[in-house]
Parts: C-alpha cells; structure tokens; sequence
C-alpha cells in the first residue's frame, strides 16, 4: 500500500492475549486460491506514487481489461476476480452515510461496472479500508473513505452493487490521524471479524482478503477470519527480486498455515511489470502458484506481451496452484546465495519441486532428490510439459540468471532419512564468548547476540568414526521481521566454522513472529569433522552490529 518504510521489530505482546483459536472460517468459498486481475502493481504509478501520472485505473481501463481477460482466455484458466484498489472512493459519503465513488474516474458507477463484469462471466472486487481512511499514495492526504466502523453499512453497499470479494486494508486502523503504523497500539483482528460478521449478514457469497500486510502474525488469526492473508509489506511497486526475496523468508514459518479456504497471500503478481526479467517473473510466477498463493495479475492486460501471457497461461503451474490438497510448498533445503529447494505435496500423491537460482547467471543446477525426500523419481518439467524421465540421486539442468526449476514428481523412491546427535546451545561445555550470551525464552533456552564479536563454540562434537563432511540440523530464533528491503530481509546471516576451519555463511530466513518460535530442522553441509569426539562447531558474525539467529540446538549427523 505504500512503498518506502522503515525496518521494524515487532512488539507482539500487547495483542497476543487476542490471538483466538486458529481453524478456517470454511463457509465453501475459496477452496482453491482466489485468480483475478488488480491495478495496483501497474496503474498505482497513476497516482503520482513517483512522477506525473503515467496511467489511471478508470472506468474505461476496467472496461478494456475486462474484455481482453475474456478475448485472451484468461477467465477460461480462472482468472475472473476483477478488483478495485484504492482511489475508487469517494471523499465523503451521501447523505444517508452511504459509500460513494469518484465520478470523475467511474461516470457509470460501481454498480454498472459490476454489471458489465458479471455480464462478461467475471467477478466484481472491491477494495476498502479497515481504518478511518483509505490507504492512498500522497502520504495519507487523499482520505478516501474507509469502514471501520460502517462495516455493516458498506458491506450491505457493497454486495448490492455485487460484490464477490472484498479485499481490505489497513491504513489508518488506529485513528485518524496515523497513516500507517507497522506496530500498532491495538488488535487489529477485531476490525477484520466485524467486516467478516457484515459480509456474512449479506448473506451474498464474498470471499474476504485481509490485508494487514503481515504486523501482528495474521496466519495465526485470519484462518478463522477471511479467506486469505497478505503476509508482508506490497511486493511493489517498483517490481523487485528484493522484494522476492524479502517475502519468500517470510512465508518460510508459515506454509503449513495454508489450506482450503484459508491461504497466505504472497501479495498480487509482479509479472509483465519491469524491471523484472522474464526469469525472475517466471521464478516468482511458479513459486506463487505452488506457495498457493492468490494468483491475481497485477499488469496492463490490454497491451500485454506475449511473454507475459505465456507465463500467466501456464495450465500445469495453475492446477498446481488449484490442486484441491491445498498444501503449500515448504523450505526444504537453502543452499545460501546459491539456490533455495522448496517442495510440497499434490492431491495425486506426486510431489512439485521449486528450485530458486539465487545467482545472476544462467549455469548448471543440481538439484539433490534427497533435498526433497527421494532417492529416486520419475520428473516432469511444469514449464513445458515435457517427460523427463527417471533420475536417482541428482537431477541437473542449466537454469537462468534468477531461473527456476519448477518440477513434478512422481514414483518416488522415499530416501533414507539422516539421524542426528543433538547438542543444546546452551550446554555448559560450550563456549559462549565475546558478547554473546545464554538466555530463556519462555521455557526455550538459547545463546543469543551471536554477532558483532560475539561467539557460541560448540565443544565435544562427535565426528563418528570417520569425520569429513556432514549434514548438521540447525534449531533457531529469529522474529526480526523487515517491512522493507535490507541485505537480508526477514533473514539472519551466521558464518559456522567446524575446526577453525574456513567459515561458512549461512542464511537463516523468518522462524516466526514472535522470539519463542523455533524453527526446527535448518540443514547445512559441513566439512571439516575429525573422527571422535572432540570436534568443535564456532558460530559467529563478524560483522558490527549484526547478528545470527538465537540458536536453540544442532544436530549433527550420526
Ligand atoms: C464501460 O462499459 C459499459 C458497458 O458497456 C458502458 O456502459 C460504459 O459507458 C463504458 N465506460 C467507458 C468509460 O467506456
Ligand atoms: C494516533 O495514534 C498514534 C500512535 O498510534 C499516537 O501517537 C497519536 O497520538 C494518536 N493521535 C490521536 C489524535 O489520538
Ligand atoms: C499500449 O501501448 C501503446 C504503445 O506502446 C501505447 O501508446 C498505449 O498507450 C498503450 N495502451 C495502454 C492502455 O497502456
Ligand atoms: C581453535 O582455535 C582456538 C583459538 O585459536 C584454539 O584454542 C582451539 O584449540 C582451536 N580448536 C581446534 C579444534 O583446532
Ligand atoms: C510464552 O508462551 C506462552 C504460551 O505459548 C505465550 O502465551 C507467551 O506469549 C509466550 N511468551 C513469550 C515471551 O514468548
């Protein structure tokens, strides 16, 4: 909703006594993720958000986009939700306190619009505000309407002009004069269960998108609430691979929040928009649609190319999207700055594979099928279709600058699973030096400020009978939630030595949103291990200023 704000740590506590219990609102809608069209991504630089207006979503642009959905087939694949975004509103409501529009952009009006959608087979989206106004792009001062606090009123409005989904925002939530607050003072969730409880008493089928742009852990919340949560700040505009990466880490803790009716929403795609390149848009498409995120295109259809059709037309990638599992791709296996392996399951038993070329070059990829569970498995290419064959242990492809491997899975041979030694962080044979220190979180205990010179030295490591290289399980903390890019959004960057050997950098992505989420299971090769058990396994960061995760255990391999 606005695009350049500042990193922010969150403060849960004053909230978390709200959290109610999580189970999915399950009134049959949205069982697979919402598909549609939105403005924002594209047309929002018509509202000056950087220069003169480029581009305005109008009446006569929602006219035209409509039609070339339909004429492109787009509806056909399940792209139908036609949506508002903010600027629709009007200022100030009528004289019986009902909502307006701006009549300069919409002269036939919100309900003809929904009219001529439903009329073309589409489905009208209205976009409103759970606040005392709009977000906007001039920094708050447009005040467009919001509903908080009219949420019976506008929701009844809304559905008698046929409103089929209803995506609602977050600006000015706590009053009126606080734009946009990334930690705010109170619970938001009650703002989105008194428009739910207005749509509901509609009695008209709306699927509601909660967008509180990921501050107070909606996946913990808005499952019993609406049908989808955005997860973190807008993905643009500007497009950016940051911003890719930015959201990726932050789903990482909550992919197995996702689930029929109930999905993280990765916000509305960045494909056909510059300056993405073809590859990143095709990473980013792929990634979405098996993250089960909404799939709602977010550029100028009526001129768009045909690179941008051939990746928003990909009917492999959509069933995954649509599969009726529901089940989101997780984190499997992150080779830092190097490729990250995501995987999940699909309703036929088969598994899809995303692999992220995190290099700007176009090479040689290898993909390690026990990354994902199998020693063996027969692959399918979801971009062309294509058979690949059967492949035991490894698979290899060249892939682009940014590419992707978007693979399916079939007959797979399950692959043995590693066994590990485990070692507390905060065992008294360890070493904890410079800074860094022991600490209780809830019951966890963890050694934490790992970083700017400060050490944990793991002591009397087992290297087994052999030693050499091993995979080492990684438990930790970290809720240091980005709203904005950095180096490493919603990331934490340790460097892990076996032996004084030579460091590693290890990115360890969001654990969760509050510092007593542990996220189990991070795996890294290592090297270096002697036979016995006199191994040491050193975390640091040298860096000023910076910090590792909290680090709850490792385990090394048996
Ligand atoms: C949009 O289409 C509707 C239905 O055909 C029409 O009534 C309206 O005038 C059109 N608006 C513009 C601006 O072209
Ligand atoms: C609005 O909220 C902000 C913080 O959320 C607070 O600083 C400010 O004083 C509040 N203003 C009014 C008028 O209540
Ligand atoms: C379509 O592209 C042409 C040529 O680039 C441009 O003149 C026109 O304004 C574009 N139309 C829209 C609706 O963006
Ligand atoms: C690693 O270096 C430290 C300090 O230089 C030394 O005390 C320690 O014995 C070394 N450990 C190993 C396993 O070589
Ligand atoms: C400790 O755990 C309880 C129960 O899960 C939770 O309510 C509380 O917020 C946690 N406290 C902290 C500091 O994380």
């Amino acid at each position: 909703m606005f695009p350049t704000l500042p990193l922010v740590l969150l403060a849960l506590s004053q909230w978390q006594s709200f959290i109610p219990q999580t189970y999915a609102l399950n009134n049959g809608l949205a069982k697979t993720p919402p598909m549609g069209w939105n403005p924002y991504n594209f047309y929002a630089y018509g509202w000056n958000l950087f220069t003169a207006p480029l581009n305005d979503a109008t009446e006569a642009v929602y006219n035209n986009t409509a039609k070339a959905i339909v004429n492109l087939g787009l509806d056909k694949l399940g792209y139908t939700i036609i949506s508002l975004e903010a600027g629709w509103q009007g200022t100030t409501r009528d004289a019986s306190g009902k909502f307006t529009w701006n009549t300069a952009k919409y002269p036939s009006g919100i309900p003809a619009l929904g009219s001529f959608l439903h009329s073309l087979g589409l489905k009208l989206g209205v976009y409103s505000d759970a606040g005392f106004f709009s977000c906007d792009s001039s920094n708050g001062k447009d005040h467009w309407l919001g509903s908080l606090g009219h949420e019976a009123a506008d929701a009844a409005t809304f559905a008698s002009w046929g409103m089929d989904y209803l995506k609602y925002d977050n600006c000015y939530a706590v009053n009126s004069t606080d734009f946009v607050n990334w930690a705010p003072p109170i619970p938001l969730e009650p703002h989105y269960t008194a428009m739910q409880n207005a749509i509901e008493a509609t009695k008209r089928p709306i699927i509601f998108a909660i967008c509180e742009w990921g501050v107070q852990d909606p996946a913990r919340w808005a499952p019993a609430v609406g049908h989808s949560w955005r997860i973190s700040n807008d993905i643009g505009p500007p497009a950016s691979w940051a911003n890719f990466f930015r959201i990726i880490n932050q789903v990482v803790p909550i992919t197995g929040f996702a689930g029929p009716g109930a999905w993280n929403d990765l916000d509305m795609l960045e494909v056909g928009n510059s300056p993405l390149t073809t590859a990143e848009q095709q990473t980013h498409f792929a990634f979405w649609a098996a993250a089960k995120s909404p799939l709602i295109i977010s550029t100028n259809v009526i001129n768009i190319t045909s690179t941008t059709l051939s990746i928003l037309r990909n009917e492999r990638l959509i069933a995954v999207n649509q599969d009726p599992l529901g089940k989101s791709i997780a984190l499997k296996r992150r080779y830092s700055n190097d490729n990250d392996v995501w995987a999940g399951p699909l309703s036929d038993g088969s598994t899809v594979v995303i692999v992220v070329n995190w290099q700007n070059v176009q090479r040689s990829l290898t993909l390690n099928l026990a990354d994902v569970g199998f020693s063996s498995a027969t692959l399918m290419d979801l971009w062309s279709g294509s058979s690949l064959g059967k492949f035991t242990n490894t698979y290899t492809a060249t892939v682009p600058a940014h590419g992707n491997l978007a693979l399916k899975l079939t007959g797979g041979t399950a692959a043995p699973k590693p066994s590990f030694t485990t070692y507390a962080a905060a065992a008294k044979q360890n070493i904890v030096a410079g800074g860094a220190q022991v600490a209780t979180v809830n019951t966890t205990q963890v050694v934490g400020n790992i970083g700017s010179g400060g050490t944990l030295t793991f002591t009397g490591v087992d290297g087994g009978t052999a030693g050499g290289t091993k995979l080492v399980s990684i438990d930790f903390i970290n809720a240091d939630v980005a709203f904005r890019n950095s180096a490493c959004s919603n990331c934490r960057n340790a460097f892990v030595s076996v032996n004084n050997g030579t460091a590693v950098q290890v990115q360890f992505p969001l654990s969760g949103q509050s510092w007593n989420i542990v996220y189990k299971g991070y795996l890294v090769s290592l090297s270096g291990f002697k036979a016995g058990t006199t191994n040491t396994v050193q975390f640091s960061n040298p860096a000023t200023g910076v910090f590792g995760p909290n680090l709850v255990q490792i385990g090394v391999q048996k």
